[in-house]
């Protein structure tokens, strides 16, 4: 065992030293324990020596608690602990802590633990009340700790947690985050070694086990940088932001409820700038843009929620990210990142203490790589529209573009048709093609005739219109009273965006906008779509496709793009109407790579959509895919064409 200190954090204000903590190595794995102790074993310490073996000069020993009883059997519990989680390892068994579980246990099999223990390299076993006087040390801690890894101070007795250190190299992360140990977050105070980036402090997967009440205990989730966080700066993607407003004083109530179902806030990931439109790497003028990790590494990674999906993607010891959709914020880095994403229906979860596009549109996505895991976090996270259903949709609707194969690669339209095919198989229902356009025309008997017109500002000047007065306002004024009159700097699209609204009339053509909108929601919810029905929740099962593995190289050049979107597109449908919509990775296909001349991989991707209000529904066929196989649990690369 090898334990060397590398930084020694001690922030210094007159008078008063405040600890935050610090990084040590322990067999070439980098650790982090925070400078608030969770408990201290009682123990005199002018009588006696404290009853480690010496460490190698940090005074900080590495220990395991666990939890025993007559029964244990300890190697398997020891397997399970390597196999579950990626902070434990075996040079934590140097001290170990027995906590019986029964007072008074007489009958715990003491002799076998030792063996058991000796034979992993166990030197000091200390035994907590309950068991008997043995050639060990009895020992009481003031507070009872979780089993797992943990680090004692030699000098103080102090137990703190153990958070194992991973590098951020595709920058998702804009800021790493740490328990405050009272049910709260802080921002992560430790110096890594890192290109701009600060590594992510994880903390033992061991400490919490998944109860009724805390279903995502353990979990770990990034949270995109537009949710306020007690305790944490939120920067919005704006240097301004950020240093203006200082540490929030609320915790949103989307987060608070993850946190209270057992997930683990492990950082800030990098969004666009207030979530609008800003494209690589030009319009990133504040922070730079997270790397997508698929293909050549090189490109765009979808956004706004692009560190949310560039995490997901590139982090296996992440478990899920929070992102936002309100144009398509959660679904775009989702497709272009291989991984699942959705937007729930508009009012699933309270979006309080977010920082606003519109109340009308904004949405709280989640993203992770597996099937099940997507599926089960968002039916505990969101607390509306549970219903009843006896059956999926009875219609499968192919929408709009893709599935006759033109402008795709084969190997993309293989993939899209393959997963038709076996929706019917699962569903028992044949395919239907259907235009949404189309639709608008055969069946909308008053003007505008086109879907076009009637949309095609709509989400420009929704968004515009209300961030300008929601959030651009009061940040302009707090600014300039802060700073003398001035203004901050502002990224180039959500500039733009903002002057736009308020030229093209403002409040004005606001009004006209949502009548826009609610005149798309009716037709959607009556002659369009998103049908409701009372045996499946939703009439149909609405199926696009989402992505199909083109290339988007991240150092191009382009006309500016600061305008906001304008006209239809399908994935705007689940957006006007407040329908649930969840973006599946269906595989991966092959280019080459202009960066790194060799062949590279890109995902495909489909978007199923319900009708509004069916989340739970459409979280239950995901799940239901993935166990049959027909989505994967996880994106691998594809090297066929059956
Ligand atoms: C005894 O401990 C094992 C794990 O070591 C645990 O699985 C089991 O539930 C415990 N039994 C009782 C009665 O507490
Ligand atoms: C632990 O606590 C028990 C009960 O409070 C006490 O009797 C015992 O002396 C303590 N042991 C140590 C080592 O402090
Ligand atoms: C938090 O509260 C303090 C004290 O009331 C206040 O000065 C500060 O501006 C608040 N911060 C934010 C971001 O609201
Ligand atoms: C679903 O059905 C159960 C049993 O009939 C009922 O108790 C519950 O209220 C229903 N839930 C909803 C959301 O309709
Ligand atoms: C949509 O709006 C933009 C911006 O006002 C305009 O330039 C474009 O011509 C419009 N397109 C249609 C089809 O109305
Ligand atoms: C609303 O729809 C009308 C057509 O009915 C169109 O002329 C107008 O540009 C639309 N405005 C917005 C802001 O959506």
């Amino acid at each position: 065992m090898r334990l060397c200190t590398v930084t020694l954090l001690a922030a210094a204000v007159v008078g008063t030293t405040i600890p935050d903590g610090q990084t040590l190595t322990l067999n070439d794995i980098p650790y982090f324990l925070s400078g608030i102790p969770v408990s201290r074993f009682q123990y005199d310490l002018v009588d006696s020596p404290f009853p480690f073996s010496p460490s190698d000069g940090t005074g900080m020993v590495p220990l395991t608690v666990l939890s025993v009883n007559a029964t244990t059997q300890l190697d398997s519990v020891l397997a399970s602990f390597r196999h579950e989680d990626d902070v434990f390892q075996d040079a934590f068994l140097g001290a170990v802590y027995l906590a019986s579980s029964h007072q008074g246990d007489n009958g715990l099999p003491m002799d076998d633990f030792m063996l058991t223990l000796q034979s992993v390299g166990m030197e000091t076993l200390l035994a907590g009340p309950g068991v008997v006087a043995g050639p060990w040390v009895s020992a009481n801690l003031t507070m009872g700790l979780s089993p797992g890894p943990y680090f004692v101070s030699q000098h103080t007795g102090q137990v703190f947690r153990a958070y194992r250190l991973y590098p951020d190299h595709n920058m998702a992360f804009v800021q790493a985050t740490i328990s405050d140990e009272k049910g709260g977050f802080m921002a992560f105070p430790a110096i890594t070694e890192n290109a701009m980036t600060k590594d992510v402090a994880v903390p033992s997967r061991l400490y919490s086990t998944p109860t009724r009440e805390q279903p995502l205990a353990g979990l770990r989730v990034g949270v995109k940088d537009i949710f306020h966080i007690k305790g944490l700066r939120t920067s919005g993607g704006s240097r301004s932001y950020y240093f203006l407003y200082g540490r929030q004083n609320v915790t949103a109530s989307s987060i608070q409820r993850l946190i209270d179902l057992g997930a683990v806030v492990v950082g800030k990931t990098g969004t666009v700038q207030f979530s609008t439109g800003d494209r690589p790497t030009a319009d990133w003028v504040d922070f730079h843009c997270p790397f997508n990790p698929r293909g050549d590494g090189y490109q765009a990674p979808g956004g706004s929620s692009s560190g949310s999906g560039a995490a997901i993607a590139s982090y296996e010891w992440l478990d899920l990210a929070v992102g936002s959709d309100t144009g398509g914020s959660v679904r775009f880095p989702a497709a272009l990142q291989g991984v699942y994403g959705n937007r729930p229906s508009t009012g699933a979860i309270s979006l309080d203490h977010v920082l606003p596009l519109s109340p009308l549109l904004d949405t709280a996505g989640m993203l992770a790589r597996h099937s099940g895991l997507w599926a089960r976090t968002v039916q505990s996270w969101y607390p509306n529209f549970e219903r009843n259903y006896t059956s999926f949709p009875r219609q499968l609707l192919l929408a709009d573009d893709g599935w006759d194969g033109a402008g795709m690669s084969p190997h993309a339209h293989h993939l899209l048709t393959r997963f038709a095919d076996r929706l019917e198989g699962f569903l028992q229902v044949p395919r239907t093609l259907v235009n949404i356009q189309q639709r608008w025309r055969d069946t909308h008997a008053s003007a505008p005739l086109e879907l076009n017109h009637l949309l095609n500002e709509t989400y420009a000047i929704i968004t515009a219109v209300d961030q300008y007065n929601r959030l651009a306002k009061p940040l302009y004024a707090d600014y300039a009273s802060r700073y003398d009159g001035r203004r901050p700097f502002i990224n180039p699209g959500p500039r733009y965006r903002w002057q736009w609204g308020q030229d093209r009339g403002g409040d004005a053509a606001y009004e006209v906008a949502l009548r826009n909108m609610t005149i798309f929601r009716e037709w959607w919810e009556t002659l369009g779509f998103g049908r409701s029905d009372e045996a499946s929740c939703s009439e149909a099962l609405v199926v696009s496709m989402f992505s199909s593995g083109e290339v988007d190289y991240r150092d191009e050049y382009y006309e500016s793009t600061v305008s906001p979107p304008f006209g239809w597109s399908t994935d705007y449908a689940s957006v006007m109407a407040g329908a649930p919509e969840v973006v599946v990775p269906l595989g991966e296909i092959p280019y080459q790579s202009a960066i790194t001349l060799h062949e590279e991989y890109l995902p495909v991707t489909a978007a199923l959509q319900m009708a509004r209000g069916c989340d739970h529904v459409l979280a239950d066929l995901v799940a239901a895919l993935g166990e049959k196989g027909i989505l994967q649990s996880r994106l691998e690369a594809i090297v066929f064409l059956d």
